[in-house]
């Protein structure tokens, strides 16, 4: 599994390439602006000095929405550095400027992915990845980690080259629980990479041990009413 690290900031991009675990970089505008980069110059200028420190896929979104604009801003994107890989949204246009990018040898990385459907769209039209953000599906209330369970599968049935990049991660055990379900790629925010170094127990065992807890927290104590343990 490959690991992107999902932020514009340079000091984490370098801590993260200099563990020396790191396969590429997301970023989007909302990363973009967190930074204080706004404007088309800056950002292509910071682009091209991420371009410079990590060697590997560095996913640059467009903000056009309709198929001609992201065309032309996507060609503008993959100018700066051969590793440039336009990102483009899960929109019907983006869709048809998917194909586009791919018929012209330009790679796409497919964002704001939510269903199992868009993935077979984005695959289909030769998307070089797939961005299903699990951390937004758990938002609302679905396992996000089974999407791309589910995706996973689809693409080793079809034989799709698309490769599964788990977006919006927010805690270590996602990075886990992607590994255990084979996605291709993750791309995180600094923190739950570091994670990864200290979290010691895997969450089953977590579960092994409820029993015990739950026995020693409802065990009768001397002196204290049984009614009070039970909760
Ligand atoms: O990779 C997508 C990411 O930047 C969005 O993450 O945490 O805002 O859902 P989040």
């Amino acid at each position: 599994m490959k690991f992107f690290i999902d932020t514009a900031n340079l000091d984490q991009i370098r801590e993260a390439n200099d563990l020396g675990i790191l396969d590429g970089v997301t970023t989007n505008p909302s990363l973009m602006a967190k930074e204080g980069i706004t404007g088309e110059a800056a950002i292509m200028k910071h682009y091209e000095t991420i371009c410079s420190i990590v060697n590997g896929d560095i996913s640059a979104e467009v903000v056009s929405v309709k198929f001609d604009d992201i065309i032309a801003e996507g060609k503008k994107l993959a100018a700066i550095h051969p590793n440039i890989v336009v990102k483009v949204p899960m929109i019907k246009d983006g869709v048809k400027a998917i194909k586009w990018f791919t018929d012209n040898g330009i790679p796409t990385n497919c964002t704001l992915c939510f269903s199992a459907g868009q993935a077979i769209l984005a695959a289909k039209a030769g998307a070089r990845y797939i961005s299903p953000f699990i951390g937004r599906i758990d938002d609302s209330g679905w396992e996000g980690v089974q999407l791309i369970e589910q995706i996973v599968n689809i693409y080793a049935i079809q034989g799709y080259e698309t490769q599964v990049l788990a977006a919006s991660i927010r805690n270590s055990n996602h990075i886990i629980q992607c590994a255990e379900v084979g996605a291709h790629v993750i791309t995180s925010p600094l923190e739950p990479i570091l994670g990864l170094l200290t979290m010691v127990l895997p969450p089953t065992v977590h579960c092994a041990s409820l029993p015990d807890k739950l026995y020693w927290l409802l065990k009768p104590v001397p002196n204290i009413s049984h009614h009070s343990l039970v909760v």
